[in-house]
């Protein structure tokens, strides 16, 4: 995944282009660039890492011009160096271009215009786009894209400039995401709405398959056959301030703080205390169809599978409606069975992950109902559900999900209710109860977050080992999956997420003193089967953390340190254990002075596959 900014208009371009690309740095971090046209002139700058390296040489030499791009990279051809970074451009230099996606057959046609006696210096899938438009260029940039585009085969999100068109971008998409935002004498071009929030929150969503060619004081659409599209814009609610640090010193802590908010603004409105309802009415997914589904699919990768693991457990606990959990991956390729009465429900926090879009793009090719979890709007799994489940956690600008987490799980929770309550499968005083104890997680969660200096502490004591191991069963047993990669993937230490009853069949090999073990337990239905667990790791000399309540005095003495966490609802407890797990691998890999936000060869969304 890359990240795209254009801009036209009157204001000095180059420090809104380096500001859109800070915001969408999040999305890939190896290698950064600008296109800045003035005249005649096009100055192209670029560089191998971070956006940092890109504003400093900007410093010292700096350029001038009313149009132009930027792109971050993810490489996925080509491997990250200067020349490779974008923006490329054709043979005459001319035509400068900017690619958000892979172009599946640009061996092919790079080997055509080569042919034909294109000269290529990258080694990019991106570089045949500029070529091509400019093989199709005679006096509009216009049409040339509309030709160029039809050429390719793969998805893409491409704007492209051209110093005879002046104050011109063309843009086009299949697949990743591109949004417009319209200015008063200018307007922009993004692959995402935050860095626009500063100066607009008048957006239009390219749709795939459009274009639109936009200047100073318009914004034009047409398929990619030329013929015109009306569209209209949206007004949209997130602020600047939501993309900003706000004086935390990582966007992943400040996310981390923000859950008792994301928590409440996720169920605000939803739940009724008086009918007992959930209403849920944008969900596209009518009563009858909650009511006679007979089984639920959840299709996710990373986190969101995480989140969906835990939402299995409130579908079948709650609704008693059987569920499965596929990683998107891994579904596409599998001889899953998918029956007619089986309602789909992709998670995704961007709704733009290429496993999660593909593998659920086949479910609905056999039309069973789907109901997307997502939390960003007009995203391509939200367009493709009959209906989207928005999570309203805001933009989450860390690598690392987390108050996203909270958010599909808080959404999931809504779900199951619902289904429970259609399907007559819990009682109105239950429902009831349950409504009331998911209203106050928010404020427990704040209690943990309190506590925040004492899991920074312990956090201390263990930033040098190179080994974790995480344990936990039922609902808590996805919270174990999720803590470990929470902990590798912003720490890169080793660690790995086991169910407590497992652990017994291999990985108990692993304990010594030198592999510390966070063990996740709530009092719950499993509460003794892991207390015979922590006993099996103390025999063995193993070092164990607890999460548990903090009415729980009989872990004391059964463990070497507890991170307390107040009681709730056991099957509501992800939502608390989480946020210990989260702070402690936050700590660590603070500590050890990793870059938190922006984790070593990982974006925030993966939209290849
Ligand atoms: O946008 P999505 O929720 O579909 O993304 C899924 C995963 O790529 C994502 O959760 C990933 O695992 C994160 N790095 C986890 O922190």
């Amino acid at each position: 995944m890359c990240g795209i900014i254009g801009y036209v208009g009157k204001q000095d371009i180059v420090p809104i282009l380096i500001e859109g690309l800070k915001k969408l740095e999040y999305r890939g971090y190896d290698s950064a660039g600008i296109a800045v046209l003035n005249g005649d002139e096009v100055q192209i700058r670029r560089v191998k890492g971070k956006i940092k390296i890109l504003e400093d040489s900007l410093r010292e030499e700096q350029l001038k011009g009313t149009y132009g791009l930027g792109h971050t990279r993810w490489a996925t051809h080509g491997r990250p160096s200067e020349e490779n970074a974008h923006p490329h451009r054709d043979c005459s230099h001319s035509i400068v271009v900017v690619h958000n996606g892979i172009i599946e057959n640009y061996i092919e046609i790079k080997n055509t215009l080569k042919a034909e006696g294109h000269k290529f210096v990258t080694e990019t899938d991106t570089e045949v786009i500029a070529h091509l438009v400019e093989k199709y260029y005679s006096n509009s940039l216009e049409s040339a894209v509309q030709k160029a585009v039809k050429e390719l085969v793969g998805n893409f999100a491409i704007s492209v400039v051209s110093k005879n068109e002046k104050d011109t971008i063309v843009t086009a998409k299949v697949g990743p995401p591109t949004v417009i935002g319209l200015g008063e004498g200018e307007n922009f071009i993004s692959s995402d709405l935050n860095p626009l929030l500063s100066y607009t929150q008048e957006i239009i969503f390219l749709e795939d398959g459009e274009m639109a060619v936009i200047t100073p004081n318009s914004v034009r659409f047409s398929d990619f056959e030329g013929n015109s599209l009306e569209k209209k814009a949206e007004h949209i609610t997130w602020s600047p301030l939501m993309v900003e640090k706000q004086g935390y010193k990582h966007f992943m802590l400040k996310e981390i703080f923000e859950q008792p908010q994301v928590i409440r603004d996720t169920l605000a409105g939803r739940l009724s205390l008086d009918s007992g309802k959930v209403f849920l009415d944008e969900i596209g997914v009518s009563e009858s169809t909650l009511q006679t589904v007979k089984r639920v699919v959840i299709i996710a990768c990373g986190t969101s599978y995480h989140a969906g693991l835990v939402g299995k457990c409130f579908i079948e606990t709650l609704a008693g409606v059987p569920t499965d959990v596929v990683y998107a991956s891994e579904y596409r390729y599998e001889d899953y069975i998918l029956e007619d009465n089986t309602l789909a429900v992709p998670v995704s926090q961007s709704g733009e992950t290429a496993d999660t879009l593909a593998a659920f793009k086949s479910i609905v090719e056999k039309n069973n109902p789907s109901l997307a979890v997502c939390n960003v709007l007009n995203s391509s799994i939200g367009r493709t559900a009959d209906g989207v489940l928005l999570t309203h956690a805001g933009p989450e600008i860390g690598v690392a999900a987390t108050k996203t987490f909270s958010a599909q799980m808080a959404a999931l929770a809504l779900l199951s209710i619902r289904l429970a309550k259609v399907r007559g499968a819990i009682s109105m005083e239950d429902n009831i109860v349950l409504m009331k104890d998911l209203q106050r997680i928010p404020h427990k969660m704040e209690e943990i977050l309190m506590r925040a200096k004492e899991i920074e502490k312990i956090a201390q004591q263990f930033v040098s080992y190179s080994h974790f191991l995480y344990l936990g069963r039922w609902v808590s047993f996805p919270i174990a999956l999720e803590g470990a990669l929470k902990l590798k993937e912003i720490s890169y230490i080793h660690a790995e997420g086991y169910p407590g009853g497992e652990m017994k069949h291999g990985p108990i090999a692993l304990i010594d003193e030198k592999m510390p073990t966070m063990v996740v337990i709530p009092r719950d239905r499993v509460y003794d089967k892991m207390l015979s667990n922590i006993s099996e790791i103390k025999t063995r000399m193993g070092y164990v953390i607890a999460v548990a309540f903090e009415d729980d005095q009989g872990i004391l003495d059964k463990v070497d340190k507890v991170i307390p966490i107040p009681a709730t609802n056991p099957l509501f407890s992800p939502f608390l254990t989480t946020i210990p797990l989260q702070l402690f691998a936050y700590y660590i890999a603070s500590i050890r002075g990793a870059d938190v936000d922006q984790p070593r060869n990982l974006a925030k969304s993966v939209t290849v596959e």
